[in-house]
């Protein structure tokens, strides 16, 4: 038997939308990527959607488009997949983080303002795991210093707060679909702004740096080819059609798991604030303080053994070799983050796991912390 972390979830509606592109002339910047960006538009509630080919491009591409460079600085968090950092570093400028909220796992917003320069551009909040706490006080905090808010989305599509989409947090915001995220285009990503400049910007620079009417060998500026391909977008509009229910499922795949392990006393389970409209990424239990890291090592590995993929959402990125290396952090440098890091358990969650497989997971888990 093999329940695995994460499934992609793709019908009949998707497999005809692909062939039908293929079929057709058009496999790259034809009418599926205009239709795609209307659609994400719509569903936001967002003026511009630039489509590319990673979130990471996304990510990375806000940087340029804001003026983002060599000496800036952006304000994150060091509890979230490498990308969030990668792509501020990427642009020569320097990541600075923030502890985390030992609640939510976002960036604790009373923590940020003693970590605002003179060199501060721009604050990149990560709404992790899909959850949207303290975005609101965030964008209030980045308000007041005048810094710009670059939300990393990639983890949150179809999460709100108090009402608000998450991806209208900030002045612009990116998604990502690889295949384990809310919904997939094999890879791919999406950058949303109510700014037109900033859209246009980014439009440019995904595509080789052509300008508005450009011809095709004729570039106004350095761009890179982050484009996505009109087979990455076909896929990409029918699961977007398919949102509310894929959301409807993975939120009873949360509540089984919800249901089945909170009267455990040795986790911690992931609930939804008030406010908060969860789609929800992944599931990730932690355990109690009383466990060590080589303690939930095991039970991963234990898990494993018996046929149930889990993993470490996330290893701190401070501590990652590279970011070491570079910037000389060393443990206890984010204390919440490493604590949180070393107890987390991300347990498979997916569209289409069963009532059934939930069990089983949950009552392996149970098994296998009885014997550690
Ligand atoms: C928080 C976060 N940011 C950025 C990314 C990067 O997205 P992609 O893998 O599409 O490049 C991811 C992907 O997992 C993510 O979880």
């Amino acid at each position: 038997m093999q329940i695995y972390l994460s499934r992609p979830d793709i019908t009949e509606k998707e497999i005809e939308a692909v062939c039908s592109v293929l079929r057709g002339p058009n496999l790259s910047l034809g009418p599926k990527l205009a239709e795609f960006e209307n659609a994400f538009c719509e569903y936001i509630g967002i003026k511009r959607a630039v489509a590319v080919n990673s979130g990471t491009s996304g990510l990375f591409l806000c940087m340029p488009t804001l003026g983002i460079g060599q000496g800036d600085e952006v304000i994150t968090t060091p509890f979230t997949f490498i990308a969030s950092t990668t792509t501020i570093m990427m642009a020569d400028a320097t990541p600075v983080f923030v502890d985390i909220d030992p609640v939510s796992l976002n960036i604790d917003p009373a923590k940020i303002e003693s970590r605002i320069t003179n060199k501060t551009k721009a604050i990149l909040p990560v709404e992790v795991f899909g959850n949207p706490v303290g975005m609101d006080k965030i964008c209030e905090i980045a308000g007041k210093h005048e810094l710009v808010v670059i939300e990393d989305s990639c983890e949150a599509l179809g999460s709100a707060l108090n009402g608000k989409k998450v991806g209208t947090f900030g002045k612009i915001s990116a998604f990502a679909f690889y295949p384990n995220k809310q919904i997939t285009t094999g890879e791919g990503g999406m950058i949303l702004t109510d700014d037109d400049e900033l859209a246009d910007m980014c439009v440019s620079l995904r595509n080789q740096g052509r300008g508005k009417g450009d011809s095709w060998l004729s570039h106004e500026r350095l761009g890179y080819n982050f484009r996505l391909s009109d087979i990455n977008c076909a896929l990409g509009i029918v699961q977007l059609s398919r949102m509310e229910e894929i959301k409807a499922r993975r939120r009873q795949v949360a509540k089984w798991y919800q249901e089945m392990l909170a009267s455990d006393s040795r986790l911690i389970v992931p609930v939804e604030a008030d406010g908060c409209d969860i789609s929800w990424f992944v599931f990730v239990v932690r355990l109690k303080e009383e466990f060590t890291v080589q303690q939930r090592d095991k039970i991963l590995q234990d898990m494993k053994d018996r046929g149930i993929q889990v993993s470490n959402y996330f290893p701190p990125v401070h501590l990652q070799p590279f970011m070491v290396e570079r910037f000389g952090y060393k443990k206890g440098d984010f204390p919440i983050t490493e604590s949180i890091c070393e107890r987390t358990i991300a347990l498979p969650f997916y569209n289409n796991l069963t009532k059934d497989e939930v069990a089983i997971v949950c009552k392996t888990l149970k098994e296998v912390l009885d014997n550690s």
